[in-house]
Parts: structure tokens; C-alpha cells; sequence
């Protein structure tokens, strides 16, 4: 018998990935998927740019590029960057596959077996199976409706004997909690990590996706963009949420001597992402349709999750709590300490609903009495079908414990 890596060997098929594949059953209606609906990807604007690119683009996109990416897209990203506030000239921008790819890659940099790194509990699945991977030692801080609890932060790492490599964090709209994080925690945030030596990497895939954002334009901002002096910030974000995941694009925008690490890690993964992804995604920036198709599906995640929380509001029972999302994709129910998600997924199927319940996403896999809906891939009609049902297997579950 052939033995595996002591770093794979303990990985298992994760229960979101398990859950996909109910998810997509026909008659089947899914809370359970973190990406845009189908029907409302950018299906013509690609025919579009694609219909006009001359033969020379083609070329280009059917050929190996650059591992940092392209320089038109680079070009292109950095203003939609700037744009955002992001400090741009002082750092250095890395095209990667899927911002998956760049949490992946910032892992290898920084982590050596047992070496600790900081995430939040909840925590995006990929994010921690990539450190698990790395066997990283991982510390969680519990994450809540304002994001990281710093104070929480503050004394772990004023007690840990070791210094962690970084912290991993998703500010705005996270998944899963779909927590926006207020400004005035990230400052408290900077004020914990500054002259400490320790990375941020700061997951910004939802950002562009806020319902209010002219109101919530402060709390919107990312760390980045504060240009913290005293902490390297790594800086990850995705054309998944805004264009389409099928492109596979992410990119990192870090310090210098980071991204000249992160650049020779990356060209032996796959020498480059998708030159016929960057071609594309390049056109979609310079056309300004990035900007007027998140401006056309921003309101319709926005109608689907107003409809989540007024029926949550008017059907759950005492002791099921929520917030709700100011943009995103996620709403995260809290049940009670004695409830197991689980069960409630179990009934949840038999009534032909499914979602993902909360031990995924916490690093030890212990919490779960908490509920990740996704709102973003589910029709009106079929919310106002499915959240019933799960109010109704909540209940079940609550009757009998
Ligand atoms: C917080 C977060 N980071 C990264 C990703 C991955 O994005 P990509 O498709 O660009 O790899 C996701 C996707 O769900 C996510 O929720």
C-alpha cells in the first residue's frame, strides 16, 4: 500500500462539498452554494468582448503569459484598485488563480510545520484546509457580528509563547457570518497588530457586493487601504464574486519583498493563470462592465436577502438569532447552545432543502449550532418555498431537545 504525504493523509472530503452535490439534485432548493447564480452571470457581455477580440487578443489568450499576469490586466486591475483607495504604488500586484490560489500561496510562504497562524472562528473552509494542509498550527479568535473580537485577539496574542506567522481575516461581508466589520474595529485591529511582525492577510472577495455603499462607505473600507504603517498587509481579491468564478482570477496586492517570494512560488504551481480569463477579464475592466454588472446584481442579492430576513424574522422561534447582511452573500443563523445543526440539515433534506451548517467553517470543527444560507444563488420564489422548511426543521429539532 502506498503511503500518502503526513500532510495529506488526514484530508478528508469537506461537508460543504459533500452538501454541493446534493445541492445540484433536481427539485432540490440549495442554501447551500457561495456563488452567483447562474442565471445571472454575465452571459452576454462575454459574448460581447469576445465577439471583438482581434486575433492578435485570441492569440495571446490561447498562449503561456507572465506568472505575475498580464500587463494589460495588471494595468487595468491596479486602477480598479486604486480606485477602491487601495495604496497601489507601494506595493506589488500578483495575478493568481482564484484568490484561492493566493491564499494557497501565501500559506507556503509563511508556514513551516507546527508554526502557528491566527484565523477567525468561523472561517472560511478553504482557507483553513489550506493551512491544515501547511500544518499550521491554528489558533481561532471568535469572529461575530462586528468581525474579530479584538480584545479576544489582543490577549491570545499577548499570552501565546509563540509568535504567529499571520493573521487571516475577511473584514467585509464575511464567509461565512456575512459580517461587515465597522471601522472603528479594524482601527482597534491595526492599534493590536502594529510593530508586533506579524502578517495580515486581509480577504476582501466580497467587498464590491454592498447594498449601501454610499451609507456604509466607512465601514466598507478595507485595512489595506488605511495603509497601516507597522503590519504588512497582504491584500486578496477575486473576480469570482463580480464576473464569475469560472475564470478562476484572483490577484494579492502585498509588500515588495512578499510578492517576490509569492511570484517564484507560484511559477511552479502553474506558470501562469488563464491567459484567455486575463484577456477577458482585462476587457470587462476597461469597458467599465465590471462596475454596471455588479451596479445590475447588487440590487437583486439585495431583494433575495430582504426577503431571507423578513421571513426569518416573522417565522423563527425565540432563541434563533441573526443579523442582517449589509451586502455579500452569507447570513449566518445562531441556534441554541444545545441545537446541532446537523439534525436540522438532516430533516432540512427530507423537506428538499439544503444549506451548510456551521461546524464546516469552525477550524476545531466543534461549534454547530449555527446555519451559513446562502441567499445569493436562490431565486425569490424558491426562498419564500425553502426558508419555511427550515424553520419548520428548526422547530422539530427544538421540540424534542
Ligand atoms: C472569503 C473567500 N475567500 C476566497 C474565496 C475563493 O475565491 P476564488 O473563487 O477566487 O478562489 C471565497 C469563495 O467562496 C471566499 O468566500
Amino acid at each position: 500500500m502506498v503511503k500518502f504525504a503526513s500532510s495529506v493523509s488526514g484530508m478528508r472530503s469537506s461537508e460543504i462539498r459533500d452538501m454541493m452535490s446534493l445541492a445540484t439534485k433536481p427539485g432540490i432548493i440549495s442554501f447551500a452554494g457561495g456563488m452567483p447564480d447562474n442565471r445571472l452571470l454575465p452571459v452576454k457581455e462575454l459574448d460581447d468582448i469576445y465577439s471583438k477580440l482581434t486575433d492578435s487578443e485570441k492569440q495571446k489568450g490561447l498562449q503561456y503569459g507572465p506568472t505575475n499576469g498580464l500587463p494589460e490586466l495588471r494595468e487595468a486591475l491596479k486602477k480598479y484598485l486604486q480606485a477602491k483607495g487601495l495604496p497601489v504604488s507601494d506595493n506589488e500586484l500578483l495575478i493568481t488563480t482564484g484568490a484561492t490560489q493566493a491564499i494557497n500561496i501565501l500559506a507556503k510562504a509563511f508556514i513551516n510545520p507546527g508554526d502557528t497562524i491566527i484565523t477567525e472562528n468561523p472561517c472560511f473552509i478553504a482557507a483553513t484546509s489550506s493551512f491544515k494542509a501547511h500544518e499550521a498550527n491554528i489558533v481561532s479568535v471568535e469572529s461575530g457580528e462586528n468581525g474579530i473580537n479584538v480584545d479576544a485577539l489582543k490577549e491570545i496574542l499577548d499570552n501565546l509563547c509563540e509568535k504567529p506567522k499571520f493573521v487571516y481575516i475577511t473584514p467585509n461581508f464575511h464567509n461565512p457570518s456575512g459580517a461587515l466589520c465597522p471601522l472603528s474595529v479594524k482601527q482597534e485591529l491595526i492599534k493590536v497588530l502594529t510593530h508586533r511582525d506579524i502578517v495580515l492577510i486581509e480577504d476582501d472577495c466580497y467587498s464590491d457586493l454592498a447594498f449601501d455603499r454610499k451609507g456604509d462607505a466607512d465601514d466598507l473600507k478595507t485595512i489595506k487601504s488605511l495603509n497601516p504603517q507597522g503590519i504588512d498587509v497582504c491584500y486578496i481579491g477575486s473576480f469570482s464574486k463580480i464576473l464569475g468564478p469560472g475564470l478562476r482570477l484572483g490577484w494579492m496586492l502585498v509588500p515588495k519583498y512578499i510578492y517576490d517570494k509569492c511570484e517564484l512560488i507560484k511559477q511552479p504551481i502553474d506558470a501562469c493563470s488563464s491567459s484567455l480569463s486575463q484577456v477577458i477579464a482585462e476587457k470587462f475592466l476597461n469597458t467599465g462592465r465590471v462596475k454596471t454588472y455588479v451596479e445590475s446584481v447588487v440590487p437583486l442579492y439585495k431583494e433575495r436577502c430582504n426577503t431571507m430576513c423578513t421571513l426569518l424574522r416573522d417565522l423563527l422561534p425565540n432563541g434563533v438569532s441573526f443579523t442582517q447582511p449589509k451586502g455579500g452573500f452569507y447570513l449566518w443563523l445562531t441556534l441554541p447552545d444545545n441545537i446541532d445543526a446537523t439534525d436540522v440539515l438532516k430533516r432540512s433534506i427530507d423537506k428538499s432543502v439544503v444549506f451548510v451548517i456551521g461546524k464546516t467553517f469552525d477550524p476545531y470543527a466543534r461549534k454547530n449550532n449555527t446555519i451559513r444560507l446562502s441567499f445569493c444563488n436562490t431565486s425569490v420564489d424558491d426562498i419564500k418555498l425553502g426558508v419555511p422548511k427550515i424553520v419548520d426543521s428548526i422547530k422539530e429539532v427544538m421540540s424534542i431537545n
